[in-house]
């Protein structure tokens, strides 16, 4: 398996994107959707595994561009976790984002060794959910 990283979406369609993402939500984005909400981010990363020309991890920021970035979707699928490739998505993201004063994510309280590995602190936040709004498709 040879996974490659790159910060494009250049020669990315829903053909490539068609990898179990949004893995345990009731109502994911279709994968047109998934493509416009990677388009329309700051940035984003990209896993690729060289032997299927598919995507396998992706990392997404939206930001103003001045002070302030935030991380929604971070995932690498099932069959390609523990490999290194979401630590490799996070180091990538990191330095993309380097000249920007805050970056912040929310993630389960079990997740946040994992980012204090790459220099996060713990803090708390508040957040709404529109669950009728899930998958994105009223945007899309
Ligand atoms: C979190 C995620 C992106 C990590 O990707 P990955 O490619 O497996 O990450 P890496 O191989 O670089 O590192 C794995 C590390 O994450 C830890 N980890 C992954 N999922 C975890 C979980 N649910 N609980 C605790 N630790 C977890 C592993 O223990 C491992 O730690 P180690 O380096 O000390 O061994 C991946 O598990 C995933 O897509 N999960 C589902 C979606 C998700 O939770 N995204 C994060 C939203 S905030």
């Amino acid at each position: 398996m040879k996974i490659t990283f790159r910060d494009t979406l250049e020669g990315v369609g829903p053909d490539q994107l068609g990898g179990r993402f949004f893995d345990g939500w009731p109502n994911p984005p279709s994968t047109p959707t998934f493509l416009k909400l990677l388009e329309q981010s700051y940035a984003v990363e990209l896993a690729v595994d060289e032997d299927t020309g598919n995507v396998v991890g992706f990392i997404q920021a939206i930001s103003d561009g001045v002070l302030s970035a935030y991380i929604p979707l971070l995932e690498v699928l099932p069959e390609y976790q523990g490999k290194g490739i979401g630590t490799d998505l996070i180091k990538r993201m990191f330095n993309r984002l380097s000249g920007l004063y805050m970056i912040d994510l929310l993630c389960d309280a079990e997740l946040q060794p994992f980012y204090e590995k790459q220099g996060m602190h713990k803090a708390s936040g508040m957040v709404i959910r529109h669950y009728q709004n899930q998958s994105g498709a009223a945007n899309s």
